[in-house]
């Protein structure tokens, strides 16, 4: 099996102003100044801030990716933005099935499973988001609760080539706690194995799995180099430069375990 390039994937949340642009052009001549090849990177802005993003970015090896998008390519849906629209404006991902929107606003596996579908219409790839809740992880349920997102959110259109998974446990994320190595190892096996039977051995062994909830620059090195953990999604750090920086880091040939 080749070897996958890991993502290092910036998501903004509800945050980010146009003083916040500042950050982006920090972020790509910090990379221009000291590039780190060994990893893709990307960030992931309001959707208010894309289009001045894509032209910050324009020629770095940066990519741009957007929060959540409808699963219709337009019409009357006040407030929602499509995908399309997610392109047009110079995404070339989109996080789907974040547990904030699945939490905050109910959306279901099948409602993701459209959104990922959305995604692969527009020419986008797809960071389908995944993750037990503390109630889940203290009952044990954590596999079980990962099994039924899996098939219920990952469309049979799923390759390697248009698709993210993201394991963000929910308790993990913003509090500062994170699963240890070993129990992340297993998750991660677990999640491939699942992908594997829905969508084959090939598309699953290629398939970048992230891990996401509390990295930070501190525990980076000891999450990111576990087996089956293929980059990082970052909320909190990656919305400073000099942190989101020290994160892709390491992956520097040689830092690493
Ligand atoms: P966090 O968020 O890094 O702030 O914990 C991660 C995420 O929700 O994507």
């Amino acid at each position: 099996m080749t070897a996958i390039k890991p993502l290092v994937a910036g998501n903004w949340k509800m945050n980010g102003l146009d003083s916040s642009l500042a950050e982006l052009g920090a972020l790509r001549e910090r990379l221009a100044e000291a590039p780190v090849p060994e990893t893709d990177v990307m960030v992931c802005p309001p959707a208010t801030l894309l289009t001045r993003a894509a032209e910050i970015l324009a020629g770095s090896d940066i990519e741009l990716g957007a929060q959540d998008c409808h699963p219709l390519a337009s019409g009357p849906h006040t407030g929602d933005i499509s995908a399309e629209m997610l392109a047009d404006a110079g995404a070339t991902a989109v996080i789907v099935g974040h547990s904030e929107r699945r939490i905050d606003h109910g959306e279901t596996d099948t409602l993701v499973n459209a959104k990922a579908l959305a995604a692969y219409r527009a020419g986008l790839t797809a960071i389908i988001c995944i993750g037990e809740t503390e109630a889940e992880h203290r009952d044990g349920a954590t596999l079980d609760v990962l099994r039924r997102q899996l098939q219920g959110s990952v469309p049979e259109e799923a390759r390697a080539a248009n698709t993210v998974v993201a394991y963000e446990p929910v308790w993990a994320i913003g509090s500062g706690l994170t699963p240890t190595p070993v129990d992340v190892a297993e998750v991660h096996g677990f999640i491939r194995g699942v992908l594997g039977q829905l969508l084959g051995d090939a598309q699953s062994g290629a398939m970048r799995i992230l891990y996401g909830g509390s990295v930070k620059p501190a525990n980076a090195a000891e999450l990111l180099f576990v087996p089956d953990v293929n980059g990082a999604l970052v909320g909190g750090a990656s919305l400073k430069a000099s942190d989101f920086y020290a994160i892709i880091e390491v992956y520097r040939a040689g830092t690493g375990a």
